[in-house]
């Protein structure tokens, strides 16, 4: 399968990465000391971009910064992982995006963002790409930039013909159900599913309950992230399961970005979806060994390494 076989576009967020990893969470009032702090390029949207780059994708991206001392480093370093920054624009007045985020002993992370430029990303930013966009084969969304752009987006790729994902992160409570129901897919996670639903998602078989309450409204694939569950893949006549990766988390901040950028590169360059989702639950079990978001991601050559280490623990087990 060639890497370079189908041209993704990310119309979504950038983010500066504030990381405190802390021995425990501070109470309110209270001061802790953490042993260390990490800044990483991050933001769900150029996370999704960059993995999929880093796994060889061809990648264009529509996001917008600040005018702060964040700007020119955000686009160098999209850039230098082969990202297409001709529709990175600068917001005046604005801040870059950025998020302070916390990681405890166990992997897990607690996750602030202020959203700055992002805000501003507009429908007319995606009309300015449009000729860009229409040959894209995948455009990927997620919540970090308004909702409306969004809705542009998704209404953008059914008039075109070209395949959307909307990736619901972070869940926020007002999303129309009408303007996301002709995203191709939507890749929630168990919280963001509860969310959209509105039912309750204790279980796989109350997961499955409500990802077929996604594809009874219109949309035609639902692909749920279950974490350490791996995943659950729903259109409107098949369900299917794919089994997770154990690995010992270190920092589990921007898996989900992982999962979705790894999927799209694997998808477009032609593999089934079965083939895709079993490389994605894969791809974000790997990025979550190491520390941070972007440079937590395999490239192409590394992921190879941790796919036959995974495949030979399997046939041992
Ligand atoms: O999904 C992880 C990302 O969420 C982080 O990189 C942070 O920037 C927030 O957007």
């Amino acid at each position: 399968m060639s890497a370079n076989k189908g041209r993704i576009a990310v119309i979504g967020s950038n983010m500066v990465d504030l990381v405190t990893y802390v021995t425990r969470m501070p109470v309110k009032g209270e001061t802790v000391e953490a042993p260390s702090f990490e800044m990483g390029h991050g933001g769900k949207g150029a996370n999704q971009a960059v993995a999929a780059a880093k796994l060889g994708a061809s990648v264009l991206m529509v996001t917008k910064v600040g005018d702060d001392m964040f700007a020119d480093n955000t686009i160098k370093n999209l850039a230098g992982f082969g990202v297409d920054t001709k529709y990175v624009t600068r917001a005046t007045g604005r801040s870059s995006g950025v998020a302070p985020i916390m990681v405890e002993p166990s992997g897990e992370n607690s996750i602030l963002i202020v959203k700055g430029a992002n805000n501003d990303l507009s429908p007319a930013d995606i009309e300015r790409a449009a000729e860009d966009l229409k040959s894209c084969d995948l455009i990927l969304l997620q919540l970090e930039i308004p909702v409306e752009t969004v809705y542009a987006a998704i209404d953008f790729g059914k008039r075109h013909g070209v395949k959307t994902l909307l990736n619901p992160a972070p869940a926020v409570a007002n999303l129309d159900p009408e303007r996301i129901r002709h995203a191709t897919f939507l890749v929630p996670n168990e919280t963001e599913l509860a969310i959209l639903s509105n039912l309750p998602v204790g279980s796989e078989a109350e997961i499955e309950t409500a990802a077929r309450s996604l594809t009874a409204r219109g949309v035609e694939t639902v692909i749920v992230t279950m974490g350490s569950r791996g995943a659950m893949l729903l259109t409107a006549d098949a369900v299917k399961r794919i089994a997770p990766v154990r690995v010992t988390p270190v920092d589990t901040t921007g898996a989900g970005d992982a999962f979705v950028g790894s999927f799209a590169r694997y998808y477009v360059a032609g593999a089934g979806l079965d083939a895709a989702l079993n490389k994605a639950v894969r791809y974000a079990a790997d990025s979550i060994t190491r520390r941070g978001t972007q440079k937590a991601y395999a490239t192409e050559a590394e992921f190879e390494v941790f796919c036959a280490a995974h495949a030979a623990a399997d046939r041992v087990a």
